[in-house]
């Protein structure tokens, strides 16, 4: 990825060609003749230094502003910009437009949202120049289709796009921010299915916290978003006796329990850790725990039995397939028990757990069945070997007999 930051786009006018001094005289951002800031806008716009800018210009050409002019952004004498108000601004100047935007079908609401984000509220009200504008996360002169996959806003890359500032421990101090949010969101199975797998269906970053109208964190549709994709477990969850104590403020819906950054995929461990962090004194709570617990792993090794047997019996070369299908049953209704243990209540377990003991029972007694008809057809077998048996010595007697010729 390209680096964003203009000092190194400076950096990089610096070694080259003799336009470069005074290219670099007219970026620099501290209080200089509007003369020489003119002279350099009047070669952009000439495109008369352009050796100078060949990287920019070539950066530009290769972007989604193609069509765009240098002096479309660099306007008046500003080449470069005093602060990243102005940066947003100039952004804003078209992407704000609606006549300008709906061409091309894209809405006109950034500015609008981002002003609500934690960014957007630090740098319009105090005017912190730390916080991510525009340009931080999408570019400045190699802005791409937001969904191109070299973009910086493109799913898989986003992690490293919110990293440059939030793993960055020394600016992170400053806010008393956590630095270790993306270490910790790379440890999570969404990390594991977006970045291993591809998987473009797992939320990233702004996912869950927006990408313009960055939601605080802390608010409770941060935590809502969980919903948006896990929608049968909210509802679930809403029949849990945490359903009120959410609403009153006083539970994180589903990070409570799950975390928010290093969500991991989820077991039947995940009892013995959660409950306690808020109920080690609560006896009632935990023997309901406890009681949930057992449902699920009662369930659950009945199954690894019933699955056990059926493996043992298909090697035996017995014909299992409607034992297959009746396991396939029971491991659906398993499912619907971890998903069911969100309403943390017994009686809503119950069907799907007894479900799951009878399909078991049905299996067992199957494979039971089909055991002992083998068997029978093993020692059925015999009396036909002794009667072939039989039938043969007699055939032979008769020949012998028949073979002396007894012409009597
Ligand atoms: C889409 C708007 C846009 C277009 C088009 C654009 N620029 Fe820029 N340019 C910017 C922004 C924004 C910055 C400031 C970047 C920052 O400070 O983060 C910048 C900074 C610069 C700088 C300062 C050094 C640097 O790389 O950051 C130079 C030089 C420059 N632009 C030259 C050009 C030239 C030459 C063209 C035409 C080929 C051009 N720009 C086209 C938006 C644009
Ligand atoms: C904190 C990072 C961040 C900041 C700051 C930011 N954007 Fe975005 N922007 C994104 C992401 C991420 C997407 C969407 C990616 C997706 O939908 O896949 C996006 C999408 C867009 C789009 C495509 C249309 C849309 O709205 O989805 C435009 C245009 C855009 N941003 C312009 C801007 C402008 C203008 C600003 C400054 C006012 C800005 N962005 C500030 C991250 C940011
Ligand atoms: C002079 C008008 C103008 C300015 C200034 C401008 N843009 Fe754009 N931008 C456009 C147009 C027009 C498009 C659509 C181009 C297309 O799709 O072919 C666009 C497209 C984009 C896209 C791609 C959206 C998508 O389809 O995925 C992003 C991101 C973007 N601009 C960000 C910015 C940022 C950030 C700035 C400020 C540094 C900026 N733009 C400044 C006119 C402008
Ligand atoms: C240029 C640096 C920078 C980038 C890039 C950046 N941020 Fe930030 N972000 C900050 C700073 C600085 C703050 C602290 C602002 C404050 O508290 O006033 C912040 C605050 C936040 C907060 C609010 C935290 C809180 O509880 O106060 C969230 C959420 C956030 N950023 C998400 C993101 C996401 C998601 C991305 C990537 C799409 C991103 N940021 C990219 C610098 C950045
Ligand atoms: C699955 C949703 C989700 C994803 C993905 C996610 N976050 Fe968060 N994030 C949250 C929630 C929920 C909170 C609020 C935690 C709280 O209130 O205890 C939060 C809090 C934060 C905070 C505030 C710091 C804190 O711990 O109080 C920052 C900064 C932040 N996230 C940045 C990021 C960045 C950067 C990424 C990507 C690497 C990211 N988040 C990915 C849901 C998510
Ligand atoms: C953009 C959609 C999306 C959002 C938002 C989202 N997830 Fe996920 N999540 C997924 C996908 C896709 C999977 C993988 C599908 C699966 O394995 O069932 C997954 C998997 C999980 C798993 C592991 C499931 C398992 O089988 O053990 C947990 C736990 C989880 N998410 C919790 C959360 C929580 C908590 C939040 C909110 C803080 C959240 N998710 C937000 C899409 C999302
Ligand atoms: C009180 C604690 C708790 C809360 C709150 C909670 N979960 Fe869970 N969740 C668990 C436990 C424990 C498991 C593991 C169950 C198992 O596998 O036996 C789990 C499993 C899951 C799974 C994987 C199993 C399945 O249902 O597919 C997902 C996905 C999930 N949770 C998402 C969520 C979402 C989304 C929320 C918020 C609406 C949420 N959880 C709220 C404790 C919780
Ligand atoms: C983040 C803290 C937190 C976690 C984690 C948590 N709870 Fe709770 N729980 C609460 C709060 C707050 C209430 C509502 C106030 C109360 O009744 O104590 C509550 C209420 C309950 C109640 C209703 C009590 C009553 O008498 O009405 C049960 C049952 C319960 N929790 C079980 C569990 C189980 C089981 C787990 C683990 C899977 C769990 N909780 C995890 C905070 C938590």
């Amino acid at each position: 990825m390209k680096p964003s930051h203009p000092s190194v786009g400076r950096a990089r006018l610096l070694f080259r060609l003799p336009a470069a001094n005074v290219v670099q005289f007219a970026m620099r951002r501290e209080p200089q003749t509007t003369g020489i800031r003119a002279l350099h806008v009047i070669l952009l716009c000439l495109g008369l230094s352009a050796a100078a800018h060949a990287d920019v210009t070539n950066e530009v050409a290769a972007s989604v502003h193609a069509q765009l002019k240098c002096v479309d952004c660099h306007a008046g004498n500003a080449a470069s910009f005093p602060d990243k108000r102005a940066i947003a601004e100039l952004c804003a100047s078209c992407h704000s437009d609606v006549r300008k935007m709906n061409p091309y079908g894209l809405p006109a609401d950034q500015l609008e949202r981002y002003k609500t984000s934690k960014h957007g509220e630090a740098l319009f009200s105090k005017n912190d120049q730390q916080v991510a504008v525009c340009t931080d996360c999408h570019g400045a002169h190699d802005i791409l289709k937001v969904k191109s996959p070299q973009a910086r806003t493109y799913a898989g890359n986003i992690p490293a796009t919110c990293g440059r500032c939030h793993a960055d421990e020394k600016l992170m101090s400053q806010y008393k921010l956590p630095s270790d949010v993306v270490a910790k969101y790379k440890t999570s199975h969404h990390a594991h299915l977006l970045l291993d797998k591809g998987d473009l269906s797992a939320p990233t970053c702004v996912t869950c916290h927006g990408n313009h109208g960055a939601t605080p964190p802390g608010t409770a549709e941060v935590g809502q978003v969980c919903g948006k994709c896990h929608g049968r477990q909210r509802e679930l969850f809403e029949k849990s006796p945490h359903a009120e104590a959410a609403k009153a403020g006083l539970f994180n819906e589903c990070i409570s329990c799950h975390d928010n950054h290093a969500i991991q995929k989820a077991s039947v461990d995940l009892f013995g850790k959660a409950c306690v962090q808020c109920h080690a004194k609560d006896p009632k709570q935990l023997a309901l725990r406890d009681q949930i617990v057992g449902m699920i792993e009662t369930a659950r090794g009945a199954y690894d039995r019933a699955k056990l047997r059926v493996n043992q019996a298909t090697v035996r070369g017995l014909a299992t397939e409607d034992e297959q299908m009746l396991l396939q049953e029971a491991n659906t209704q398993i499912t619907q028990l971890e998903a069911m243990q969100h309403t943390l209540t017994p009686e809503q377990l119950r069907p799907c757990a007894t479900r799951t003991e009878d399909v078991v029972a049905d299996i067992l007694r199957d494979i039971h069945n089909l055991e002992r008809f083998e068997q029978w057809k093993r020692s059925a077998i015999v009396p036909v070997w002794i009667f072939l048996g039989v039938m043969a010595v007699l055939f032979w007697a008769k020949r012998r007999e028949v073979e002396r010729g007894d012409p009597s």
